[in-house]
């Protein structure tokens, strides 16, 4: 008896010394596909999930878009999608990673509302690498599913729609950022680039160990189950260097039809090899940079909507694609174009002056309820302190 409570004593103490000590993390062992099966595990690879025939295989585009969603960008966002179907009669969509300053959370329900993926890009959007590079997971917490809550209180989306992330300027922190995906239930991280883009990488997940180049260190080591990465398929620019953000490549043509040529040579060689899933990832602020940019922009999607097999979606999509491949011919399918739009979400519009410091902030909220103080990491709802 005594002997048996002792037993349960040390099990206890274990376990819970394992689970705060981070030495507890295991390494990530070589990927075994017969191990590491669908939907729940995929190793890090260039084959099409599912065996599929190239011909049978959709070509996913990303189009996202990072930082704050406010008057500056959202007429651009309304006009790209504006009548925008995909081949199965569902709205095409974007993933917007959204960051919290000069956010209007009104203009983020309406996104959700028409279809779009909301994503996390942090609260603070601190403005140094070394910052991100060396953060403890309790503020990668604090700053991803700080912002989650901060979005699903103000612009009135489920928490459970937001399941994926992007680190500012790329900057990863090891296996810290997949160890707070896990943590707070998150499903993807879209952050980390690659220079195998022809044929591409697909999606995959983190179980077991990477065969991704690491563009931007320190990337993750450790095992992380059920974590995918969405590999962000690098461009290559005028000066033959790759950017992995459209907004990062230089020397590019200067006229609408040569930049939307530009744009589909790099989307051709992902599409002509393998179709893994091809990103056009930007901030809105690169339309202002140069009046090309907008139009050019246009005409390449309109490009990719006349290829026969182009779906426009969320990361979400995406993975849920990967886990359960669906042939192009049956894409139909209702249990596959269930078109991914918000059932219903009323959204109450307030703005809300606020002080951050000494600064003047307007918050434009849904909740109908203004924050008490200005939302920020460690209060995310802007409760009296
Ligand atoms: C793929 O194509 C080959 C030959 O073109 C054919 O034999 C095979 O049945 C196809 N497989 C699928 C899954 O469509
Ligand atoms: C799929 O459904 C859409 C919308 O209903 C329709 O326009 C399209 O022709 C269908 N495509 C195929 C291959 O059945
Ligand atoms: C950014 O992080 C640094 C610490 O690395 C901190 O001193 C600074 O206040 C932070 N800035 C913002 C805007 O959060
Ligand atoms: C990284 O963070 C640790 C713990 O917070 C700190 O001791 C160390 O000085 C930091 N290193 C850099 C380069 O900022
Ligand atoms: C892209 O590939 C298509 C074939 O799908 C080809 O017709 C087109 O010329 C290519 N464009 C560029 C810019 O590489
Ligand atoms: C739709 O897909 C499901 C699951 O893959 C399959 O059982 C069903 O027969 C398909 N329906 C049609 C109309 O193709
Ligand atoms: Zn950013």
């Amino acid at each position: 008896m005594l002997r048996s409570i002792s037993n349960i004593v040390t099990v206890v103490l274990t376990l819970s010394l394992s689970y705060a000590n981070p030495s507890s993390r295991s390494w990530a062992a070589y990927c075994d596909s017969s191990a590491c099966k669908s939907p729940s595990c995929r190793c890090s690879s260039i084959d099409i999930p599912g065996g599929l025939n190239y011909s049978q295989t959709p070509q996913f585009v990303l189009l996202t878009f990072d930082d704050g969603v406010n008057v500056g960008n959202f007429d651009y966002y309304q006009q790209i999608f504006k009548n925008r179907l995909n081949r199965d009669g569902c709205p095409a969509a974007g993933t917007f990673f959204i960051s919290h300053e000069y956010t209007d959370y009104t203009m983020v329900n309406t996104l959700y509302k028409q279809g779009h993926e909301i994503a996390l890009h942090s609260i603070t959007h601190n403005v140094s690498t070394d910052y991100w590079k060396n953060i403890t997971v309790n503020s990668l917490s604090q700053e991803f599913a700080g912002e989650r809550s901060l979005i699903s209180n103000f612009a009135s989306i489920p928490v459970d729609a937001m399941q994926g992330i992007r680190l500012p300027f790329l900057q990863m922190s090891g296996d810290n950022s997949f160890e707070m995906l896990q943590k707070d239930n998150f499903l993807y991280d879209c952050s980390w680039p690659t220079r195998h883009t022809s044929p591409g990488l697909w999606p995959y997940t983190l179980d077991y160990a990477s065969t991704q180049d690491c563009v931007i260190g320190p990337c993750p080591q450790q095992s992380w189950k059920g974590i995918w990465v969405i590999p962000m398929l690098s461009w290559i620019d005028g000066r033959n260097q790759i950017c992995a953000m459209v907004d990062a490549c230089l020397e590019l043509p200067t006229t609408v039809d040569a930049l939307a040529d530009f744009m589909i040579g790099n989307f051709n060689r992902t599409y002509l090899t393998n179709k893994a899933p091809f990103g056009l990832y930007i901030h809105a602020a690169w339309f202002n940079v140069d009046p090309i940019h907008f139009p050019a922009y246009v005409k390449f999607v309109n490009y990719i909507q006349s290829r026969p097999d182009v779906y426009l979606v969320g990361g979400t999509t995406v993975i849920d694609w990967v886990k359960n491949p669906v042939p192009l011919n049956n894409m139909n399918n209702s249990t596959w174009s269930n078109c991914r739009k918000a059932s219903s979400s009323t959204c109450t519009p307030k703005t809300c002056k606020l002080q951050k410091g000494s600064d003047e902030r307007y918050m434009t909220v849904c909740s109908g309820n203004c924050p008490t103080v200005y939302p920020w990491v460690g209060n995310p709802l802007g409760r009296a302190t």
